[in-house]
């Protein structure tokens, strides 16, 4: 025993030598970007991952999980990794929600690294543009919402910096906001810093009902389209090979469009880190191509999962993903085209989720909520608390399981009378509530001609909105429009414009959560 102490001794002082005749600093030992103080990883039943560099390629690391005691010990070596400097990762055993433990972490030189208070719990990305991007400061209620973020210790928050790169990076370029413990300075630093605030209620809503730690990791950009959010694997399954936004040069706070460029800065540095799910708020930057937005947001979500869960036991292959279908925006009536194709492009034209496209993918419909003298431009309601309310319901059914009526209310069925006069829809997914408005946004397209490309134009001149309808708890009959009468009846569509119905005044809600129907459209045949 002795005498292997004193052979340890040696060899470490020997080692420590070495390194000092050599440049000693490029054998300090350091963590990726994506560890410290406060952070949260990943719980039970998945293996957290941590990740760092060291330069001596061989050398051995320990990792310990201690809070009285030592709970795990792990080792590794040191491997010259893809980004071309020595690098050492380890997976923790799984671990049960709670804390705090510290995480030490030694090379053979007597390098110590100490991560202190530590949770276990469900780690959530939380990405997208402005409507992610916008802060806890801009919403409704934003001083007593920044003060009650000192009630919840337990959830971390981190931001990632706003970066781009022409190829993957291995680590974050810079942070923003390191992890961080919830509370009135973490949360509600400033409007458009940090903290995103859907991400930030999403999360407290969720640990309201979980009591669990959560840590929230928000990596956004106001502006930007999907396909800079999106891997050069997913964009070629939509036929996206030649970027045509290659400006490798933007200028210093310019909006990035080019491909793969927040991909490569502020997503793919994190695969490393086990997460449980992720949430997007994106897709206005989309809204002048809806039907590409079609194959590019399922594949974009297929590829994050893909990529995530490399490594079989960390993250899973099939992470809940959750977004907001997009809000409205201006008060103009009249703008039927943009975002309701990108609210159907978001769901692959099913009109809900989950569905056979996409599998245990969750939404919060949000197009009640204008809020069109927002000080900081109709685009962005400040009405998060409701998003992030029926984001938490059904993310807490498709992402946890847990029983909640989560979907507002969908057609299963439409039907018209013998006569042609009225068009029955049923909702058999749970119960309907009607308001009585006059505009109630169900509109027939039909014209002289079997031609139904006239309801695929910008014009509404095909297009006749139903003026009178009643409801039963599970049905709404639609009285035909009068100028439908002897002519063919093409489709039928709900809620098809930028911004379709005052503050929660849309047509039909569900009783039970009063949960928006969502848009939707449908060829009719008589
Ligand atoms: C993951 O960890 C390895 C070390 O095992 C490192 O070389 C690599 O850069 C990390 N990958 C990413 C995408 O961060
Ligand atoms: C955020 O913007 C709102 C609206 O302009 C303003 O009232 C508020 O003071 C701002 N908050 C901070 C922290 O700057
Ligand atoms: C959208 O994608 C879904 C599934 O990938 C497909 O069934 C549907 O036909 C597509 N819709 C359009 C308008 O391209
Ligand atoms: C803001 O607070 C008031 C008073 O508590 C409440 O009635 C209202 O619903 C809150 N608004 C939001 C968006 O949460």
């Amino acid at each position: 025993m002795k005498v292997l102490f004193t052979l340890c001794f040696i060899f470490l002082y020997f080692k420590g030598y070495q390194g000092q005749k050599g440049s000693r600093k490029d054998a300090t030992l350091s963590l990726a970007s994506s560890y410290g103080d406060h952070m949260v990883l990943q719980k039970a039943p998945a293996f957290p991952g941590i990740w760092g560099y060291s330069s001596n390629i061989g050398d051995v690391i320990t990792v310990q999980l201690l809070n009285t005691k030592i709970l795990q010990q792990i080792q590794t070596t040191v491997r010259m990794g893809p980004e071309g400097k020595g690098v050492w990762k380890v997976l923790l055993s799984p671990v049960g929600a709670g804390g705090p433990y510290s995480i030490k972490i030694y090379n053979s030189e007597g390098d110590i690294i100490t991560i202190n208070d530590v949770l276990f719990g469900d780690v959530w990305v939380c990405s997208g543009q402005s409507n992610m991007q916008f802060t806890v400061a801009g919403v409704y209620n934003a001083t007593a919402e920044i003060a009650d973020a000192a009630s919840f210790p337990d959830i971390r928050v981190f931001t990632v910096a706003m970066e781009t790169a022409t190829v993957p990076q291995y680590d974050f370029i810079s942070v923003e906001e390191p992890w961080s413990v919830a509370s009135p300075a973490s949360v509600g630093h400033g409007n458009w810093t940090y903290f995103s605030a859907v991400c930030w209620l999403y999360g407290k809503y969720l640990h309201q009902k979980l009591n669990y730690p959560i840590g929230l990791v928000a990596s956004d950009w106001g502006g930007t389209p999907i396909e800079t959010w999106s891997s050069t694997d997913a964009l070629q399954k939509c036929g996206l090979t030649e970027d045509s936004n290659t400006d490798t040069d933007e200028q210093v706070n310019a909006v990035p469009t080019g491909h793969s460029l927040l991909w490569n800065a502020m997503i793919h540095p994190f695969l490393n880190y086990t997460i449980y799910g992720a949430i997007w708020y994106q897709g206005e930057a989309n809204a002048g191509n809806p039907s590409l937005y079609n194959c590019t947001f399922p594949a974009m979500i297929d590829d994050w999962r893909v990529k995530f869960s490399e490594n079989k036991v960390q993250t899973s292959g099939n992470f809940p993903f959750g977004f907001v279908q997009l809000a409205a925006d201006r008060d103009d009536a009249t703008i039927s085209t943009g975002f309701p194709g990108i609210r159907w492009s978001q769901t692959a034209s099913y009109g809900m989720v989950p569905n056979p496209t996409m599998k245990n993918v969750f939404m919060a419909v949000a197009m009640d909520l204008p809020d069109y003298k927002s000080p900081f431009g109709s685009v962005h309601p400040r009405d998060k608390q409701t998003v992030a309310t029926r984001l938490t319901l059904s993310g807490l059914a498709v992402a946890y399981s847990i029983p909640e009526k989560f979907q507002g209310p969908f057609p299963s069925n439409v039907a018209f009378d013998e006569q042609n006069t009225k068009l029955i829809i049923t909702y058999d997914m749970g119960q309907t509530v009607i308001t009585t408005r006059s505009q109630n946004g169900f509109e027939f397209c039909c014209s002289a001609s079997t031609d139904v490309s006239v309801c695929e134009t910008a014009s509404l001149t095909s297009w006749f909105p139903v003026t009178s309808l009643t409801s039963s708890s599970t049905t709404v009959t639609l009285n035909v429009p009068t100028s439908c009468s002897n002519q063919q009846m093409h489709m039928l569509r709900y809620a098809w414009r930028e911004s379709p119905c005052p503050y929660k005044q849309c047509a039909v809600y569900s009783v039970v959560n009063e949960l928006p129907g969502p848009p939707f459209k449908m060829m009719l045949s008589k």
